[in-house]
C-alpha cells in the first residue's frame, strides 16, 4: 500500500511526519513510501536522505498524495488539501478535530478514515505511539531552555573570584509530560525549582526529579488521569495563594492545560506587576489560550520589566527531534493497524478506537460527531 508522506502547510511548522531513519523502517514494513519533495528540508533532512532509506521523492503534494491508502502528516490537512486526497483515504496526524472540522467534512464527504494523536488513549500499551508525550517532552525542555537564555542571570550557582552568584528560582506551574521536562532541564542547569499541579500524582512526580511542590490543597483529577476544569471560584483561589510564589520566582514557566478547553489563567497580570523587573513568564500553553493573563502567542510581551513570552508550536522550533520522535510514534502506531504495509486494524482495539475520529467517511468520535452535526 502506498504510504505519503505530505510536506506541512501551516504557517510555521517545520516538523515531517516520518524521518528517514524511521522511513527505512516502513519501507522494510512492506509500505510503498512517497515523500513530498522539499518535506524535510525545515528538520534537516533532504530529498537524498529518504530516496537513500528506499522513499520515491514525489516533486509536488499532487504526486505524493495521488493513490496513496495512508497519508502521514504532523499537522491536519487544511479544507483544500482534504479535497486532493483520494476517496476512501487514510489520514493520520494530529487533527484536533475541533479546529479541523471543514477539513473532516470533505474527508467525510470522500468516504476517508482519519485518526487523531491527541485522541490516543493515555494506557501504557500506547506510550510508544504517544505522540501527545513525545512532543510534550520537546515542548517543556524547550520552555526551560528559554527561560534559561531570556533571565539576565544565571541558572546555577556559581562561586566564581568575583564573588558567589546564587542560583535562580525557577516555578513550573503544570506538571504534566512538559512540566516535568521543563523541571527536569531547569535542575540539569541548576536552578532551585518548585512547581505546581492540580493532580495528586504530580507531587511525587515532581519531587524525584528534584523540585519542591508547592501544595495548595486543591485536587482536581479528572477522567482519563488529566486534570478537571476549576470553577471560578478554585481558580480565584489558587490565583491567590501563587501570587508570593510568582513574586518570588525568577523564571515562571507553565504548561497547565484541560484537554478540549481553553488553558486555564494561573498568572494574572497584577501576578507579572509584582515580580521582580529582569523575570521571565515563559507560557507554553499560548496556542491554546494561554496561562498567562498577558500572553501573546508568538511574541514576547514586557510588562513591568518582565518578559512574558507567548511560546507558539514549541515543538516545531526543535523539528529535528521533534520529527524524529513523531516518526516512530507514526510507525508504532501504524504498526498496530496492520501488517507488512496493510492497513487492517481491529476496530475493537482500545487505540484505534479511542483515535479513531472518521471511518470510512463516518463520524465515529462523539464529540466531533457532533460538531460536524453542527457545522453543517
Ligand atoms: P496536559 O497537557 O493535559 O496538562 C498539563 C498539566 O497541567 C497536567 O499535569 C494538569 O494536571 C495540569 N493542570 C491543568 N489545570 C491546572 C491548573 N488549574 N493548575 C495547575 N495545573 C493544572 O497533561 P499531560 O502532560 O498530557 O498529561 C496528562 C496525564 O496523562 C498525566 O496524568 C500524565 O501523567 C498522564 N500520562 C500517562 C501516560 C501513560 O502512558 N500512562 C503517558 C503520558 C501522560
Amino acid at each position: 500500500m502506498k504510504l505519503a508522506v505530505a510536506g506541512e502547510s501551516a504557517a510555521g511548522e517545520r516538523r515531517v511526519a516520518v524521518v528517514p531513519e524511521v522511513a527505512k523502517r516502513l519501507a522494510a514494513a512492506g509500505w510503498q513510501l512517497v515523500v513530498q519533495s522539499g518535506a524535510g528540508t525545515e528538520a534537516a533532512f533532504t530529498d537524498a536522505d529518504y530516496a537513500d532509506a528506499g522513499a520515491e521523492i514525489a516533486p509536488d503534494v499532487e504526486a505524493c498524495v495521488a493513490g496513496a491508502g495512508v497519508v502521514v502528516r504532523v499537522q491536519a490537512p487544511s479544507a483544500e488539501e482534504a479535497q486532493r486526497l483520494p476517496d476512501g483515504a487514510v489520514v493520520l496526524s494530529f487533527l484536533q478535530p475541533p479546529a479541523s472540522l471543514a477539513a473532516l467534512r470533505v474527508l467525510a464527504k470522500k468516504r476517508c478514515s482519519a485518526f487523531s494523536f491527541d485522541l490516543l488513549p493515555r494506557i501504557s500499551r500506547a506510550q510508544s505511539m504517544d505522540a501527545l508525550s513525545s512532543q510534550a517532552t520537546v515542548s517543556g525542555y524547550r520552555a526551560a531552555l528559554t527561560a534559561a537564555t531570556r533571565i539576565g542571570r544565571f541558572f546555577p550557582m556559581l562561586m566564581t573570584a568575583a564573588g558567589t552568584v546564587p542560583p535562580a528560582k525557577v516555578l513550573v506551574m503544570g506538571a504534566g509530560v512538559a512540566g516535568l521536562q521543563a523541571i527536569a532541564t531547569s535542575r540539569r542547569l541548576g536552578a532551585v525549582v518548585r512547581a505546581y499541579d492540580v493532580r495528586a500524582a504530580a507531587k511525587e512526580e515532581a519531587e524525584s526529579l528534584g523540585a519542591s511542590f508547592v501544595d495548595l490543597g486543591v485536587s482536581a483529577e479528572g477522567a482519563g488521569g488529566y486534570a478537571r476544569e476549576l470553577s471560578a471560584e478554585e481558580l480565584a483561589q489558587q490565583q491567590r495563594a501563587l501570587a508570593d510564589e510568582v513574586a518570588r520566582a525568577d523564571a515562571v514557566i507553565t504548561t497547565a492545560a484541560v484537554p478540549g478547553r481553553r488553558a486555564p489563567v494561573l498568572v494574572t497580570r497584577a501576578m507579572v506587576e509584582a515580580m521582580a523587573p529582569g523575570a521571565v513568564v515563559v507560557d507554553m500553553a499560548a496556542d491554546s489560550g494561554g496561562n498567562c493573563e498577558c500572553t501573546e502567542a508568538g511574541r514576547d510581551v514586557v510588562v513591568s520589566g518582565t518578559t512574558v513570552v507567548g511560546m507558539a508550536n514549541p515543538p516545531s522550533g526543535m523539528p529535528t527531534h521533534a520529527s524524529a520522535l513523531y516518526a516512530r510514534n507514526v510507525a508504532n502506531l501504524l504498526g498496530l493497524m496492520g501488517a507488512e504495509g496493510t492497513f487492517a486494524p481491529d476496530w475493537d482495539d482500545e487505540i484505534v478506537k479511542g483515535t479513531c475520529v472518521l471511518r470510512d467517511g463516518e463520524p465515529v468520535h462523539a464529540p466531533t460527531a457532533e460538531l460536524l452535526r453542527g457545522a453543517t
